[in-house]
């Protein structure tokens, strides 16, 4: 497995920012706005399932897993955290959730199923980060004209995700999570996942006036173009959640140290490594 290096990237949320910041573009900026506002209680919920299932099955197995766990929980708090930070200037401009109470519910169900169904679904949404994250920065091109701190963010989230992309589906195979839970949870994220992010996402549309006459079709176009264009994101979570089915799927499969290494060494200045007493602790 990639070793994981939880870092803190050289980001200061105390500047407000246009919410169209990616080069002006209502569609393109809204797309990572709207997953913005799923992260902070999506990742404190993967981070308490990791938690319970290595508590509940203290077998050697996973206990020699711990190293990668704890990597994993510090990594996700820190991304909560900046997302959260996100959020809140956002929020500041009259933006908001639309999804936080079904989120909420959907947790709360989650909560009555068994410990590796929780854990299946955590698998589903970290196996769909990978695909985002891996998609992302193989095209940088999606971020050239954005504002710099916002590139910075999203592409340390990517290289994160894409580090520890495999360490829930370990921890569920060596607990002894099986092929149909992680698949037909699969379907079930898969769903809930699309409906949360569309209903944020043209909720941002919204209130951001890009719907309104004069800007609806362009809207619509770029819509349908970043999503199903020549280079759309949904192609790679069509081919790549097909991928998920094959009885011997493995995150490993996604050969993307090579993305990680590059972008790492070209960022060596924007980010420092996190460690016990970094000033900004996550809340982990
Ligand atoms: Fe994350
Ligand atoms: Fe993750």
């Amino acid at each position: 497995m990639i070793s994981i290096t939880p870092r803190v990237p050289n980001i200061s949320f105390g500047q407000d920012f246009p919410v169209r910041w990616n080069g002006g573009d209502a569609a393109a900026s809204h797309v990572f706005n709207a997953l913005s506002w799923l992260f902070p209680s999506g990742e404190r919920f993967f981070i308490d399932v990791v938690r319970a299932v290595a508590a509940e099955l203290s077998s050697p197995l996973v206990t020699s897993f711990n190293h990668e766990l704890q990597a994993f929980v510090v990594q996700e708090a820190i991304h909560s955290r900046q997302h959260q930070l996100y959020n809140d200037s956002m929020h500041r401009r009259g933006f908001r959730s639309v999804v936080a109470k079904t989120i909420t519910r959907l947790q709360q169900q989650a909560h009555s199923m068994h410990v590796l169904s929780r854990l299946a679904i955590v698998c589903a949404y970290e196996h769909y980060t990978t695909i985002l994250g891996d998609y992302l920065l193989r095209r940088p091109q999606l971020l050239q004209q954005a504002e710099p701190w916002l590139a910075l963010l999203w592409q340390w989230h990517a290289v994160e995700e894409l580090e520890h992309k495999a360490v829930c589906f370990e921890l569920y195979h060596r607990a002894g999570g099986g092929y149909w839970r992680r698949n037909l949870l699969f379907l079930l994220v898969s769903l809930n996942f699309s409906l949360l992010f569309c209903r944020q996402y043209w909720h941002m549309l919204w209130k951001d006036g890009a719907l309104r006459r004069g800007q609806l079709r362009h809207t619509l176009w770029r819509s349908m173009q970043l999503a199903w264009g020549r280079e759309g994101f949904g192609w790679s979570l069509l081919h790549h959640g097909l991928a998920y089915w094959h009885p011997r799927y493995h995150p490993e499969r996604f050969d993307s140290q090579h993305l990680i290494q590059q972008w790492l060494a070209s960022h060596a200045d924007s980010y420092r490594p996190w460690h016990h007493g970094t000033a900004k602790q996550p809340d982990c």
